[in-house]
């Protein structure tokens, strides 16, 4: 937050606002701006001091003399009007002290990475990953000498325990540290919730309170139905290209939590340029005030479009978080979820050609791979999105060749449905 725009406090009286509400103006205040009601695009690349002084002090921000960034603008790389007050916004979702904006879900996720560890290090993280995510510390963050565990979503916190000391164990020998703990949940494409609680207790055990931070990705829940720095997480990870920008219409990624963990990124962004451009951020200030009602929407007709699949006798099984058979996965649900979402595995009675057969037949759904916009995506995660995991990998992690990943948007309920029985009639 800057100069340029004037954070207004999200009270009311004693009042505290809402969300919702905070998203028509928070962060931005019209007399700066000529008066427009809504923030213009800020198109330039580096703004003018008021004096030689101003300019100093700003630079002292960006380069980390002084923490917390700049308190002034300075250069596109760093910083803008726009970027700020989307910041400001996304951080009122998860009541998180900063937040940081970037040009897609994978650079916040690699510029976390990157300004968390260093050689010798190691990363325990939660399985499955997204595929690309998992492929960055497998096989990127490796070259520079940095190793990772791995435990399954659901993991119990004695489990997860057991895989933070080997962690602590392979640091040690390495001359390094437990650097990061980077969880998914749900996961990417089973759907699988991570105990974030269990998560926090253990590091607390195993490591004291001063152990590594926990990153989370909240992508396929959040910012609504799953806010994760309540239950014990200290970063929050966002492909901001899913249901926050919502319209499949812009690429996008995000990061909350303090400021402690989020100035050493920062400075790190400011290095890389991985920093999201003005006109995308504009167009995600448009797409956060009306988040709650997509989701919401998606999120009621994901219920009905699972409640008769359910029932389909073509089909084999739903990974659908409203509708849970795993007692634990359950409970984990009940504590962390206020909302069953609206991405879903659908499993066909069959294999591979079955699923494609059920695709190449989807007359409304649109057969593409991505999640969270205005209109229901069906895609195909063993031939598409994790193509390059080995097969091994795969079966382990549930991703099977009948599995068909489902993102249901906001059109009419009975006519997806509609559209539904009649690719599974095709079947
Ligand atoms: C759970 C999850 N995290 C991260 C990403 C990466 O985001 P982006 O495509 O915006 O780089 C994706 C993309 O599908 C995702 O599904």
């Amino acid at each position: 937050m800057t100069d340029r725009t004037k954070r207004q406090p999200p009270t009311l009286g004693g009042r505290q606002l809402k969300p919702s509400t905070l998203m028509m103006g928070h962060g931005y205040d019209p007399r700066l701006s000529e008066g427009a009601l809504k923030p213009p695009i800020f198109l330039t690349s580096t703004f003018a001091f008021e004096s030689a002084a101003a300019g100093k002090r700003h630079f002292e921000g960006i380069t980390g003399k002084r923490p917390g960034g700049a308190d002034g603008l300075v250069y596109g790389r760093f910083n803008g009007p726009d970027q700020e007050i989307l910041e400001d916004r996304l951080s009122i979702w998860d009541g998180a002290e900063d937040s940081l904006v970037f040009s897609s879900g994978m650079s916040a996720i690699a510029t976390l990475l990157l300004a968390q560890c260093s050689q010798g290090d190691v990363v325990v993280h939660s399985g499955p990953l997204y595929a690309a995510t998992e492929t960055y510390i497998a096989k990127v963050l490796s070259r520079f000498g940095v190793s990772y565990l791995d435990f399954p979503a659901g993991a119990s916190r004695a489990e997860i325990e057991a895989i933070l000391e080997q962690g602590k164990v392979l640091a040690a020998q390495k001359g390094g540290k437990l650097a990061l703990v980077y969880l998914e949940s749900p996961a990417n494409p089973t759907n699988a919730l991570v105990d974030i609680e269990a998560v926090g207790q253990a590091r607390d055990a195993v490591l004291g309170t001063d152990g590594p931070p926990i990153a989370i990705d909240n992508t396929f829940l959040g910012p609504l139905w799953q806010q994760p720095l309540l239950h014990g997480a200290d970063i929050v990870v966002y492909s901001l290209t899913k249901y926050v920008g919502g319209h499949s219409d812009l690429v996008a990624g995000g990061l909350s939590g303090a400021k402690r963990w989020m100035d050493p990124i920062r400075s790190l962004r400011n290095v890389m340029g991985t920093i999201l451009d003005p006109y995308s951020s504009w167009m995600l200030l448009r797409s956060l005030e009306t988040v709650e009602l997509r989701m919401t929407r998606a999120g009621e007709n994901a219920a009905k479009v699972c409640a008769f699949l359910a029932e389909h006798p073509k089909v084999e099984g739903l990974g659908y978080l409203g509708m849970i058979a795993d007692p634990r996965q359950q409970d984990i649900f009940d504590r962390h979820c206020s909302g069953a979402g609206s991405t879903f595995s659908l499993f066909i009675k069959g294999g591979e050609a079955e699923s494609f057969r059920f695709l190449d037949a989807l007359r409304l759904a649109k057969l593409a791979v991505s999640l969270g916009g205005t209109e229901t995506l069906a895609s195909h995660p063993a031939a598409m999105t994790h193509l390059s995991v080995p097969d091994e990998r795969k079966a382990l992690l549930g991703i099977t060749d009948n599995l068909v990943r489902i993102s249901i948007g906001i059109e009419d309920a009975d006519d997806l449905i509609a559209d539904f029985a009649q690719a599974l009639d095709a079947v």
